[in-house]
């Protein structure tokens, strides 16, 4: 079974892209290990402080090594990313031993992306990702899953996907497994 690790990229308790990583993970049961990457205390990089790498970060590198997929579930800040996600992607991209880039843990990494936020359905997100990713080396699935919050969504904090959302969510997700 291929063991998926999420990535939730919002700090937030009631956070939508957190729900929609829920709603992923029951769809994974039995076909997919999932775990979710702990990284939300993650310092800021400093290139002072990289070596010897703290335990936090050989913890985080270690769970991204023994992954077969990463699976971002990441909002969009001003048609970027959040700076939590940039930071543990940097943190990522350096090499566990200093100056070998073959230890670099993200590259040859097959990642896929899903994304809620408001109109842009985390489109700009996804991009800067996707784009992000390539950059330090991982794989990522062309196929991607985003929803836009509407109205009720953001009155009930209840994230609710349609039936069409529903069946894509489906297909990114078997696509991604088989990616
Ligand atoms: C600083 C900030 C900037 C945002 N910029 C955008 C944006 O550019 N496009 C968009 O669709 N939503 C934007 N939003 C809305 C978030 O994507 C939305 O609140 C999302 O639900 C946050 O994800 P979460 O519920 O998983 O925490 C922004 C929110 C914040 C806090």
């Amino acid at each position: 079974m291929k063991k998926v690790l999420f990535i939730v990229g919002s700090l937030r308790k009631g956070s939508y892209n957190r729900q929609l990583a829920e709603i992923a993970e029951k769809k994974l049961a039995g076909k997919a290990e999932v775990n979710e990457l702990d990284f939300h205390t993650l310092p800021f990089l400093n290139q002072d402080l990289e070596y010897p790498e703290s335990e936090l970060v050989h913890v985080i590198r270690e769970e991204v090594k023994q992954a077969d997929l990463l699976a971002f579930f990441t909002p969009e800040y001003n048609h970027s990313i959040p700076s939590q996600v940039k930071n543990l992607v940097d943190t990522l991209s350096r090499p566990v031993v200093p100056n070998d880039y073959s230890s670099v843990v993200i590259k040859g990494k097959k990642a896929v992306l899903f994304g809620t936020s408001g109109s842009s359905a985390a489109q700009f997100s996804r991009n800067t990702l996707r784009e992000l990713l390539t950059f330090v080396g991982a794989e990522v699935d062309p196929e991607s899953f985003g929803h836009a919050l509407q109205k009720e969504e953001w009155i009930s904090g209840a994230l609710s996907l349609s039936k069409e959302e529903d069946e894509k969510l489906d297909s990114v997700l078997s696509d991604a497994l088989a990616f």
